[in-house]
């Protein structure tokens, strides 16, 4: 299994070529909610959503672990701050500390037990009613639906050696039933990454009691 950061240069640079994929549009007056505190995203990838951010005057804290990711997003937002980060070793920042966090199509890459755990690490981090907004691969994506794979998990798999989870209703619902408010959770279109891809888009915020 090729799960190290080794793996992802050659991915990202390929990506956002040609097309921007301004999906955070929609999500302005959520975003606008963190215009004093810098906004977290994880696994930033090329950098594309931090440079959507950095270009509306937004701080962002860039997350990855692959220097490579972090280098393409050093090019394409100047702005913004980056850090190496492994999400698998827990966030390494304090609690509450942020309004806002970003993961687009980041968090897909783990056995449940972990993703869970993950997730639970991003609630820890925001504050009191602070939103999350993540991406994450569909069971209906026509790309991974057709693939040959191998399945570790249920809904999780090897493709090509790379570890893929697949989302559903019911995982995206399970993922956020402890601690979360969903605010929006629907499957979209994306061609970041070339061919259509099917994402769940999911915008969650911190509940408290
Ligand atoms: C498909 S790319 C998504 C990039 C970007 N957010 C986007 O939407 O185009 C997945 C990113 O997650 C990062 N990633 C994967 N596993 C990670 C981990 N354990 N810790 C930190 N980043 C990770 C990869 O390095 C890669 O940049």
């Amino acid at each position: 299994m090729r799960t190290g950061v080794e793996s992802w240069g050659e991915i990202l640079r390929s990506s956002g070529r040609g097309y921007e994929d301004p999906w955070l549009e929609r999500w302005q007056t959520l975003l606008e909610t963190s215009r004093k505190i810098p906004i977290l995203e994880l696994g930033c990838g090329g950098g594309q959503d931090t440079r959507f951010l950095t270009e509306l005057g937004f701080a962002v804290i860039a997350a990855d672990f692959s220097n490579e990711a972090l280098e393409l997003t050093r090019r394409r937002a100047p702005e913004a701050a980056l850090k190496n980060v492994d999400l698998t070793r827990g966030l390494p920042f304090p609690d509450a500390a942020f309004r806002v966090i970003l993961a687009s199509l980041s968090l897909h890459y783990f056995p449940w037990s972990k993703t869970l755990q993950i997730v639970q690490d991003v609630r820890r981090c925001l504050q009191p009613g602070g939103y999350l907004l993540a991406r994450f691969n569909s069971t209906r994506d026509p790309h991974y639906s057709a693939a040959e794979k191998q399945e570790i998990e249920e809904n999780f798999y090897l493709v090509g050696g790379m570890p893929k989870r697949l989302f559903d209703r019911t995982s995206v619902d399970a993922l956020f039933r402890e601690g979360w408010e969903v605010i929006g959770a629907d499957e979209r279109v994306t061609l970041r990454y070339g061919g259509e891809k099917v994402v769940w888009e999911v915008a969650a915020r911190r509940a408290d009691g």
